[in-house]
């Protein structure tokens, strides 16, 4: 093997010890109201595990900058270095606050590509529209309205808009968003942290339910839920948005010159991807750790693009 290639097949296993590890060492902070605490065992276990594997990585979607985590930043090497070169993008969880409070569909979350094959998108948000495989190409875009978003939808799947749901941030910035869409019929689920799962929920929406994601939430949550639907199937478009004057900053040092570009999913991950999640809490995507006398059960979803296979693994491991 030249040290370039990304033999993505051996690796999808060891990527998915690396996101069980995270979930499983979260797993004595689910429901104990501590954020910090959660994340930080996550980070650890994440990184003990991504360093023993035979890669030579860097992280370009991860805890911050060097100077805000002092690990798993933004372009922090990992892995033996014996391996190919990867790029990963990851949160070692994927809604700190539904951890500390045990509410659903907190995640672990990793992505591997092949050097150079992912958005380096900066800490800023990100504008997002996702929807399911099995629709033509541009049914749905950034340039129409959310209503009329939620019509095009309806058409293509031969329903009415009161047979769509939207999943949406609860945030104050989604209010019109929010007005606008109950409009058209539509139903609207809510959810209050975790927009990488709320993405990923389009491309099973008839066992979660949720036909398209809209609003804005972190743009580096944005390149993992768009390395999940490249394995999945399904559309997603992003924009990056910007507050003020830091902001455009922080996207100018990640290299980006054309700040009202809308990003397809395959712009975001531009080649080969692998990615792992692992449910810490129940949700609709996956099941949550399970603590039982002696030992810990996680479930993992293990993906890859290149084939489209999408594995579950269920991992019981003593305590
Ligand atoms: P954390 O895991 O860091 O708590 O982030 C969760 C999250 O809900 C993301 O899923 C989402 O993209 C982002 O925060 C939204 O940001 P904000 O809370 O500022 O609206």
């Amino acid at each position: 093997m030249t040290k370039t290639d990304f033999n993505d097949r051996m690796l999808s296993l060891g990527l998915a010890r690396v996101s069980e590890a995270a979930a499983l060492a979260s797993a004595r902070l689910i429901g104990r109201g501590d954020e910090k605490a959660a994340d930080q065992a996550a980070v650890n276990a994440m990184r003990d595990q991504l360093n023993k594997l035979d890669i030579a990585g860097t992280v370009v979607i991860g805890e911050g900058e060097r100077d805000e985590a002092p690990m798993l930043y933004i372009g922090e090497e990992v892995g033996t270095g014996k391996g190919p070169e990867v790029d990963i993008a990851l949160d070692p969880l994927e809604g700190t606050t539904l951890t500390a409070k045990d509410m659903p569909n907190a995640l672990t979350v990793i992505a591997m590509g092949p050097r150079g094959s992912m958005l380096h998108a900066p800490d800023v948000y990100m504008d997002k529209l996702a929807i399911g495989p099995g629709f033509r190409p541009g049914v749905v875009t950034m340039d129409m309205a959310p209503a009329e978003r939620v019509n095009a939808l309806a058409a293509a799947k031969g329903c009415s808009t009161d047979d769509i749901t939207v999943c949406v941030l609860e945030r104050p910035r989604h209010q019109e968003l929010i007005a606008e869409l109950r409009s058209t019929g539509c139903a609207i689920r809510l959810i209050t942290d975790g927009d990488v799962a709320g993405v990923i929920h389009c491309a099973e929406a008839a066992k979660t339910g949720i036909d398209m994601y809209m609003g804005s939430g972190g743009a580096p949550e944005g390149v993992l839920a768009a390395a999940a639907l490249k394995c999945m199937g399904g559309q997603m478009f992003g924009r990056l948005t910007f507050r003020d004057d830091d902001e455009r900053g922080r996207a100018t040092k990640a290299g980006i010159t054309n700040f009202d570009r809308v990003y397809t999913r395959d712009d975001m991950v531009t080649g080969d991807v692998i990615f792992a999640a692992t449910g810490v809490t129940d949700g609709s995507i996956l099941p949550g750790i399970k603590r039982e006398v002696g030992h810990l059960t996680a479930e993992t979803i293990l993906m890859r693009s290149k084939t489209g296979s999408v594995r579950r693994m269920t991992y019981r491991n003593p305590t």
